[in-house]
């Protein structure tokens, strides 16, 4: 079972979307490289996490049941009165009538009784009203008419704003016909008034969050402003390849004396990575590129494209990639450089098949590169496809045995087998290896990282935790541990603060930190502080590098936006709603 099911399933006493939310963030893997921070989204429902469908199958029907004019309460009715006489009584009748006849399929004659009913009803008996109103609406659904639909509830509504039915109906014609804000508050106000037990509205608030996180996305895409990651990340980022031409290049060549300012083209471009100075790289590759005389444009290329995708620019990064791999002129090492990356890249975009393509060109030319096996190995973990991630991983050490993420990450990925496989011996010895992956490789956060992630899974929270604090110490400024540490505090024993506390050190490393203001903006949701969740969410959208990434990001806002907006209208009191 996955962590996150695990803690949906925990049961005490419904799921609520504060619940759900923080559930989808601690199924993060901490196995997930850099190079595919997307990933991790995959697969997480925005919704509801599994659960069995409501116990409780009653289905209503889809009008309020007629009130029996005897049920009625007498005061309502002036004594004496015959019902011919009684305006009330008159207008209920109409509605039974329209009923039966809604019933048997004829919704315009319905329509006909709904109508003289709200003519003939006392404009005081609000509740009487709103449902007659609501009834049409139902009889307008059926016969596909929305607009109508829409009108009819929000009578309804303004006659009893807590009336669930019609706030249902609204948000499905509104959904229909691309409303989707007007849909998904007047869902979030069902699943508020429902106390979020009821498992159809929570789908249809589900649905539409994601539908509405699509449409964001794909706006804020257009206009997005290339951010470039932190300084830490995009040292791992080249850490993760050990046999990249430039970085290799850098280690063998001379540091040169000379400033930036006096450089040209790919020098130039070296001196600013050496200097930090990234934000030059791009315009010094450039100028490499477009010189006449160069014979370093491949990798200017490749430089330039890494740092396309670095920063979120998918459309560029490719083109850049492209050229290179598609030259037979390019140098060996550059092509499987550019089609490893590109592969990443691919899988960011939600297209493994031409992943996969790549990284099996990659082999073809240069089958003794370890990085290609790495980097498929990840892919293929990212996949669950633990065979072949093992393989890959088993590969990559047998090139390079001192590559100490590649020899973790086979570990990790034999964990998982023995997991799946229920293979105890294995298990043991997968253990075992972890102990001496940390003897040999002290400096490596990674094996302290996915050790922790192992026996927090096997539930050894202290150990866990401590394997975290070591990895914080060898990698004091990875932002990202800090927030795994914290997850691990909320998954342990639920400690708000303390994750709160983790992750607010986290942003203090690294502004830029996507990952951290997620987390905290979901667990500020979880807390009742809708506000401060939303405006982590602002923050968290702009660093998100692909669309898939932003309509996660965006379905989350929403749905806080959404919450806070009926909360306020309601009067209801949201911090009541989180864990105890
Ligand atoms: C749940 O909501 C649906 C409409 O979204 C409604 O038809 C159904 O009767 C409700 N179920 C319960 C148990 O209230
Ligand atoms: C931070 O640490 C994690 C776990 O060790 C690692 O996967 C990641 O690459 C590191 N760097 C960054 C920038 O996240
Ligand atoms: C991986 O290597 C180990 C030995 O290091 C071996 O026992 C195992 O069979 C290999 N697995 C695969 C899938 O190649």
């Amino acid at each position: 079972m996955t962590t996150a099911s695990r803690i949906v399933e925990a049961g005490d006493g419904g799921i609520s979307w504060s619940k759900w939310s923080v559930a989808a963030i601690l199924g993060v893997p901490v196995a997930a490289g850099v190079g595919y921070w997307c990933w991790r989204h995959f697969g997480t429902e925005i919704g509801l996490g599994k659960k069995s469908p409501s116990s409780d199958g009653r289905t209503r029907s889809a009008l309020d049941v007629p009130r029996k004019i005897g049920e009625a309460d007498a005061s309502e009715f002036t004594a004496g009165m015959t019902e011919e006489q009684n305006p009330l009584k008159k207008a209920l009748a109409h509605k039974d009538a329209g009923n039966k006849l809604f019933k048997a399929g004829k919704y315009a004659e319905a329509i006909e009784c709904y109508n003289m009913a709200i003519e003939v009803c006392p404009t005081d008996k609000k509740q009487d009203l709103a449902t007659f109103y609501q009834n049409r609406a139902a009889a307008y659904e059926q016969m596909k008419v929305y607009e109508r639909v829409k009108e009819d509830c929000s009578k309804a509504l303004e006659l009893n704003p807590k009336y669930v039915k019609a706030l249902q109906r609204r948000a499905k014609a509104c959904e229909l016909t691309q409303d989707l804000l007007q849909s998904l508050e007047d869902v979030t106000a069902a699943c508020m008034l429902e106390g979020f037990q009821n498992q159809t509205t929570l789908l249809t608030a589900d649905r539409v969050l994601k539908e509405l996180g699509r449409k964001h996305a794909k706006e804020a895409m257009a206009k997005r402003v290339p951010i470039m990651p932190s300084k830490h990340f995009i040292k791992t980022y080249f850490s993760s390849f050990v046999e990249d031409p430039f970085t290799k290049s850098l280690k063998n060549g001379k540091e040169s004396d000379s400033a930036e300012a006096d450089l040209r083209g790919l020098a130039r471009a070296r001196q600013a990575f050496i200097q930090q100075n990234f934000e030059d790289i791009i315009p010094a590759c450039t100028e490499e590129i477009s010189s006449v005389d160069s014979s370093n444009k491949d990798e200017a290329r490749i430089l330039r494209a890494t740092f396309y995708l670095l920063l979120g620019d998918h459309d560029n990064a490719l083109e850049d990639f492209a050229i290179v791999v598609n030259s037979d002129e390019a140098d060996v090492k550059l092509r499987v450089n550019a089609l490893i990356k590109r592969a990443s890249l691919h899988m960011q975009l939600e297209e493994p098949s031409k992943s996969i393509e790549d990284f099996h060109l990659a082999v073809k030319l240069d089958s003794e590169n370890s990085d290609i096996y790495h980097h498929r190995g990840q892919v293929h973990l990212l996949m669950e496809k633990m065979d072949e991630a093992i393989a890959d991983f088993n590969k990559s050490v047998a090139i390079n045995p001192n590559f100490p993420i590649s020899y973790v990450q086979k570990c990790y990925s034999d964990y998982r087998h023995a997991f799946n496989t229920r293979n105890m011996e294995m298990m043991q010895e997968v253990m075992r290896a972890f102990q001496s992956a940390i003897e040999r490789f002290p400096g490596c956060s990674e094996c302290y990282t996915l050790y922790a992630q192992v026996l927090s899974d096997q539930q050894e929270y202290e150990k866990a935790d401590q394997h975290f604090k070591k990895a914080i110490e060898v990698d004091p400024e990875n932002a990202t541990i800090y927030v795994h540490r914290g997850l691990l505090h909320l998954q342990w024993n639920g400690d708000l603060s303390k994750a709160v506390e983790l992750i607010t050190h986290a942003l203090k490393l690294d502004s830029k930190c996507e990952f951290a203001h997620e987390t905290l903006g979901t667990i500020e949701v979880q807390r009742g502080n809708l506000r401060r969740a939303i405006e982590l969410f602002d923050k968290a959208i702009p660093l998100a590098k692909t669309e898939m990434e932003m309509s996660h990001l965006f379905s989350l806002r929403d749905a806080a936006v959404a919450q806070a907006k009926v909360a306020d209208k309601m009067g209801i009191n949201i911090s009541n709603v989180g864990l105890p």
